[in-house]
């Protein structure tokens, strides 16, 4: 029955009645035309069940995009454990109420960090100690990022929005199969590696299909929700901390914890095809990495349109992100550290220059390709729209999957390993092969480079599309080719999530990484052309498309994510 028919036979049709229904009319109609209000719908697209239903709680219960965000990241880091976290960082970008934020709570190196602590006496970098263990992490973000996001968008309460997550570490979550194998992968792994970490006493009980609690953890997260950031920052939680660093010959204090500070950054924005793309401004390198990705596409292709995932297509693709890399490696870094050329970068003349040398049939010498100035896996990521338009895309990680292995004991949450994000030696790679210099170097409080790229695409100031994936370095190419594939090839949102993706990064040396299911006649030609093509999966993307009022919103298949548009 519909609403209608359920409110005449509830009602009756008395005169009374009939000014009653024709005044509901008109709200309902005055509300459903207005401009902001475009069908009252709101979407998620989360990383797992457990992210995407407290999300979706959160926004029926009246919060906001941003609340919901807060609220999921803490979910995460109960039931998300490779990536999810109050260990690590992140960027949240958003947009409320017609207006642009970021928040950049990217760890920072502690203040006994320097340049060369990761080499040995020959000068040569130590294998695995900015990736694994004790030495590997960074000042971590999350609790601060979380904490002035609340302050500066936030419109439910703080402690309502740890609720879920203390409920989850309390009284246990069921273990997805997905996590149990990975879990179990990583274990085995590291016994082989022979790496000194704690994680398997922590998570070696964590079985597919079976309850799951984290005690400590979740009295570390009753801590956060009733003192706030202090509860992570100061007290109690930061003198287990500091004592368990000190305890493994690790570096991390109770200084470094107190002088932590999530920032409010202003967001890129770039037009691009009738779009504002606004993005992730440094310490990520990926918003000024996909402007020029996107940019750079379009003054190399030739003028007839490109079949999706053709060899030229991909080719003038993996050209320009051998001219993205080699500017990346130059010029990004700490923002607060080291001045970052935003806008010489983006420069229209700079771009059409640099594009100008790309061929639609030969590869150009890797070595060749330099910095164009002239001077002068596992991070997660989920994507919120709200009823009333506001959008948050959020990148979350602790680096690799499960950090740094390392496991505060007594307060059961995951360290980072985001210590690895720096360039620990110019010109050697780190472990997603990418190199860096003085930009990137080790420095005390500074933030190293990160890749990770929330973006949202608006058109007249109004939310289009809310994207991003982790995936380390290939996080630029998902989340440019996300773009790609909704503007350029009319996607869906499914078909923008799934559609086999490919990227390629200056170093290794011709190599392009690419998805399973491109086709093997593309393969093939791309091999003929000179490149070496790797199989082999990247990302976890989470996507939400605003067409014409209509809300679209959908997770990697490959994945354990939800998206629900309601
Ligand atoms: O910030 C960065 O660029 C990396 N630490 C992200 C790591 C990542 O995406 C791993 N995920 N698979």
């Amino acid at each position: 029955m519909s609403k209608w028919s359920k409110y005449h036979q509830e009602k009756g049709s008395t005169m009374a009645n009939l000014v009653k229904y024709a005044a509901h009319l008109l709200i309902v109609t005055a509300i459903f035309f207005h401009p902001a209000s475009f069908a009252k719908q709101a979407a998620v697209a989360m990383p797992d069940s457990y992210s995407s239903d407290t999300a979706r709680a959160i926004l029926e219960q009246g919060g906001n995009a941003v609340d919901a965000a807060i609220a999921a990241q803490f979910v995460l880091a109960v039931t998300l454990p490779e990536a999810g976290n109050i260990g690590g960082g992140g960027f949240m970008l958003i947009q409320k109420d017609g207006k642009g934020d970021f928040i950049d709570y990217r760890e920072t190196a502690p203040a006994a960090a320097h340049r060369d602590m990761y080499l040995d006496d020959k000068g040569d970098v130590i294998d695995n100690m900015s990736v694994y263990g004790i030495h590997a992490s960074g000042v971590p973000g999350s609790v601060a990022g979380m904490w002035l996001a609340h302050q500066k968008h936030g419109s439910l309460e703080w402690k309502t929005l740890l609720e879920p997550a203390v409920k989850l570490a309390e009284q246990g979550f069921i273990v997805h199969p997905k996590l149990a194998a990975s879990i179990e992968r990583y274990i085995a792994r590291m016994a082989k590696k022979s790496v000194n970490i704690n994680f398997a006493d922590y998570f070696a009980e964590a079985k597919a299909n079976k309850v799951f609690k984290q005690p400590e953890l979740a009295a570390t997260l009753k801590r956060i929700r009733d003192q706030g950031k202090a509860g992570f920052y100061e007290g109690e939680t930061a003198k287990i901390i500091a004592t368990f660093m000190k305890q493994h010959g690790g570096i991390i204090t109770e200084q470094d914890l107190k002088a932590y500070e999530a920032k409010s950054r202003t967001p890129i924005k770039g037009n691009w095809r009738g779009y504002e793309v606004l993005t992730s401004p440094p310490p990520s390198s990926g918003g000024i990495a996909i402007l020029q990705w996107l940019k750079m596409y379009d003054l190399a292709k030739p003028k007839e349109k490109l079949e999706h995932n053709s060899t030229t297509y991909v080719h003038i693709l993996a050209e320009v992100g051998k001219r993205v890399f080699a500017d990346r490696a130059e010029y990004l870094g700490d923002p607060d550290f080291y001045e970052v050329p935003k806008t010489a970068l983006l420069a229209d003349d700079y771009l059409s220059n640099r594009a100008s040398t790309i061929r639609p049939d030969a590869i150009s010498t890797t070595e060749n390709i330099k910095p164009g100035l002239h001077e002068s896996e596992q991070t997660t990521h989920f994507s919120i729209l709200d009823k009333w338009g506001n959008a948050v895309a959020n990148t979350t990680t602790i680096n690799l999957s499960f950090g740094s292995g390392v496991v505060v004991s007594g307060a059961g949450f995951i360290l980072n390993d985001e210590m690895d994000d720096f360039s620990a030696k110019p010109g050697v790679m780190n472990v997603f092969g990418a190199i860096g210099g003085k930009a990137n170097e080790i420095q005390p409080h500074k933030r190293m480079l990160s890749s990770m790229t929330p973006t949202i695409l608006l058109q007249d100031n109004k939310v289009k599309m809310v994207t991003g994936s982790p995936g380390g370095t290939t996080i630029i190419s998902s989340v440019y080719e996300s773009i790609l594939n909704a503007v350029e090839f009319d996607m869906t949102a499914e078909q923008v999530v799934d559609s086999p993706r490919f990227h390629h990064q200056l170093w290794p040396k011709n190599v392009i990484r690419y998805h399973t299911g491109l086709e093997p006649k593309v393969v093939k030609a791309l091999e003929k052309m000179g490149y070496t093509l790797d199989e082999r999966h990247f990302g976890d993307m989470h996507v939400i498309i605003n067409k014409d009022g209509k809300l679209d919103a959908a997770s990697e298949a490959s994945g354990r994510g939800k998206a629900m548009v309601f």
